[in-house]
């Protein structure tokens, strides 16, 4: 990693900077979270919903997160409000910067939970306590787990720890690296999942599933669901992409960047799909059991497949890797800002701020056992933190970044930047203007009046 004119690090290659991008889109969003909002939501309706608010919505603000943290160079807060000082705008527009350090404070204290299951459930694997066993009892193991705070909280803490270390070791060491060993073999072990499916079974009534237009199921509520999980997988609306960029050097193009990682990222969920459906309509499961889904399921299928154990612990390994490159985009924003704006250096921040989201986390857990009954506004304390993060912070900060890239900003320049020329640049004028916010506020009003 080199240093750029103002002395702040820069992506060594962009090869690095896409690795990295990637590793923080692809996660637990679209293995573990994309599957079960699937199944919630009958189907290919959601999935529709889904893409179309990733091409139209999630791609536009991704490349605008982009342009708006390598203009800024700082941290998001820093960065928002010098760029609208440096376009004569308020230096309030800074307020946006703080909502996304907020939102993954928030995101990452239940990413880390599950991230926790996902490390529990390699060693249940491995050491074959699902062989040979039905849905009852696979069930039983979940439940079990569940009801134990003390699991909960030793396998939270593991993954906590895990990401603080990789964090704490800073942007070169960490990221870039951690993603370029980690994510070729995600794609490979997604690969052989979703190979061995088609030679077993389910697979053609997976794909009618997914992807059969059924249109009579697309309500404002799947429409909400879908908006804010293409923000949540692709790492928008929380200020990482904006810390990110503030790394990210002249030379790269935005758009094509952009729309690599959007692709790899949609790719993943859609394999993660196929190799997850499949497994569950041969084995006669329910797809819309929730946020258990790939626990309850899937040890079934592995405890009976031939090398079950094999592929059931390279398939949960495969989790915990890309939630970990997940993990640590959510924990960068909070501790380049402490690292930027207090005396604190890169270690403490990163102490401090993991300390904090660990113990939001052990809150999140609790809502599984002995927390069950406490709720607020009718969601325990891990599903008011997932609610509250998708379906409003992500989407309004989100919101606010397309309209300050395609209302506050000097369009001459940003034209330049993204090298368009003009008939591309009138397309790109017209979702980044109009349709993408549009979407968002029409998808928002719709729900609450709903
Ligand atoms: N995109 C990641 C996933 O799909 C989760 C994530 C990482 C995230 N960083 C984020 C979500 C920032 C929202 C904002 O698992």
């Amino acid at each position: 990693m080199a240093m750029n004119k103002q002395g702040h690090a820069q992506w060594s290659s962009s090869f690095g900077f896409v690795l990295a991008a990637v590793g923080s889109a692809v996660g637990l969003g679209n293995i573990w979270k994309f599957p079960y909002m699937v199944g919630e939501s009958g189907g290919s309706a959601f999935v529709i919903a889904y893409l179309f608010c990733i091409a139209l919505v999630g791609f536009p603000i991704l490349v605008a997160e982009w342009l708006i943290g390598r203009r800024g160079q700082k941290n998001p807060v820093n960065t928002f409000a010098d760029v609208a000082a440096s376009q004569g705008k308020s230096r309030s527009w800074g307020i946006v910067g703080a909502s996304g350090i907020l939102g993954g404070f928030l995101i990452l204290s239940f990413y880390s939970v599950i991230g926790g299951w996902a490390l529990n459930y390699i060693t249940k694997i491995a050491s074959g306590e699902f062989a040979g066993q039905d849905g009852d009892a696979v069930g039983a193991t979940f439940d079990a787990m569940l009801a134990s705070a003390g699991t909960l909280t030793i396998w939270h803490t593991v993954f906590m720890v895990l990401t603080a270390i990789i964090v704490g070791m800073g942007v070169t060491g960490g990221i870039e690296k951690t993603a370029k060993v980690l994510m070729p073999l995600l794609g490979l072990i997604l690969f052989v999942i979703a190979g061995y499916n088609v030679m077993n079974g389910g697979f053609g009534e997976a794909v009618a599933y997914l992807f059969a237009p059924d249109l009579s199921k697309l309500t404002a509520d799947v429409m909400l669901a879908a908006l804010g999980h293409a923000f949540f997988t692709l790492s928008i609306g929380m200020g990482i992409m904006i810390a990110y960029g503030s790394y990210l050097g002249r030379e790269v193009n935005l758009l094509k960047t952009a729309r690599t990682v959007v692709i790899l990222d949609t790719v993943i969920a859609l394999a993660a799909g196929l190799a997850i459906f499949p497994i569950i309509f041969s084995n006669g499961l329910d797809p819309a059991s929730g946020p258990g889904l790939i626990f309850v399921s899937l040890p079934i299928a592995f405890g009976s497949m031939g090398a079950g154990t094999i592929i059931g612990t390279l398939f949960f390994l495969l989790i915990t890797f890309a939630a970990i490159t997940s993990s640590i985009s959510l924990l960068e924003p909070t501790v380049e800002f402490l690292e930027e704006r207090t005396s604190m250096s890169r270690t403490v921040s990163t102490i401090v701020a993991s300390i904090v989201i660990w113990l939001l986390g052990i809150a999140a857990l609790l809502s599984f056992n002995l927390w069950a009954d406490f709720t607020i506004m009718g969601n325990g304390v891990f599903d008011a933190l997932d609610k509250l993060t998708s379906k409003f912070i992500l989407p309004l900060t989100g919101l606010a970044a397309i309209i300050f890239l395609g209302w506050q900003m000097d369009q001459r320049s940003v034209q330049q930047e993204l090298g368009l020329s003009n008939g591309t640049w009138t397309l790109w004028q017209i979702i980044s203007k109009f349709v993408a916010p549009i979407a968002v506020v029409i998808v928002f009003v719709t729900t609450l009046m709903g």
